[in-house]
């Protein structure tokens, strides 16, 4: 039987941290700022955007959501972004993902200021993260690598890493081989998954397939990663067979409550970093 690991709680000790550095700020005259933008009315992404702004309201950190109708032009998003990045007051600035179809992504991430950009997305940022250097690294990648991080050492471990998304899949596997693991990548094209997934000491899977892993493809032992969100049935589910798999990691995150809480956190330790940096 797995040891489940509770992302809620170990997030909430990070808070914690995270709160004694923002009242430290405060006291110094320093309020950390974060500007959510978002557009449209995905539920989903209503619902991360929540927890976001409970988050960083639990932290002292002071968070605004600017709301848009989905029919906001490209030009009226980069003009926001340009006064954001050309306000001192503002710390941080996150454009909640996925936007509207006439809207380019890329360049709207390569708009926001590498130095405010809390998700970590923007390709300077993630070029550092590749070399090795101090910066703003994505949230949920480094939420997984903290959360493993309590459990068990990373050099040396063979981690493999289901899925190739730039916002988790690829960044993930470059933080844990800067931690000096041995990684392997896995997508929809590999042609035996199981016998990757076999290899891993820590697996960690997103791709946004339910029930994707299942216990046969796990190794004894494995410490398991699931960071899949997906409602099946209007229940959430991960990417990972929950039930059977923790029958034979020695440790595994659940779905909610294990990478998601870790995700939201990262992005305030962002936040706070970059109010810190003055
Ligand atoms: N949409 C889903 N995940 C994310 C994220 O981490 N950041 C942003 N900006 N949008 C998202």
């Amino acid at each position: 039987m797995a040891v489940v690991i509770d992302g809620k709680q170990v997030a909430a000790s990070y808070r914690e941290t995270l709160k004694e550095r923002v009242a430290d700020l405060r006291a110094h005259g320093i309020v950390p700022k974060l500007k959510v933008v978002l557009i449209g009315d995905d539920p989903a992404s209503h619902s991360y955007v929540r927890g976001k702004e409970r988050a960083a309201e639990e932290i002292g950190i002071d968070s605004q959501v600017l709301r848009f109708d989905e029919t906001i032009s490209e030009k009226e998003l980069l003009d926001l972004i340009d006064m954001m990045n050309a306000d001192e007051e503002v710390h941080g600035i996150l454009v909640q993902l996925p936007l509207p179809k006439h809207i380019d992504e890329s360049r709207v991430i390569m708009r926001i200021s590498p130095e405010k950009d809390v998700d970590g997305f923007h390709p300077e940022n993630v070029g550092k993260m590749m070399l090795g250097l101090d910066t703003l690294l994505p949230c949920t990648p480094h939420g997984i690598l903290h959360l493993a991080k309590t459990q068990t050492e990373i050099a040396g471990k063979h981690v493999v890493v289901v899925g190739r998304s730039q916002i988790v899949g690829k960044p993930v596997g470059m933080l844990f081989l800067n931690e000096s693991a041995t990684v392997t990548y896995c997508h929809s094209k590999t042609s035996d998954l199981g016998e990757m997934t076999r290899q891993a000491d820590i697996l960690i899977v997103a791709v946004g397939r339910a029930r994707l892993v299942t216990a046969d493809m796990v190794k004894p032992g494995a410490l398991v990663i699931d960071v899949g969100v997906n409602r099946v049935e209007g229940r959430l589910v991960g990417d990972v067979d929950y039930e059977a798999v923790k029958e034979k990691a020695s440790a595994i995150t659940p779905v909610p409550g294990g990478v998601g809480p870790m995700t939201i956190t990262m992005l305030m330790h962002n936040t706070v970093e970059v109010a810190s940096r003055g």
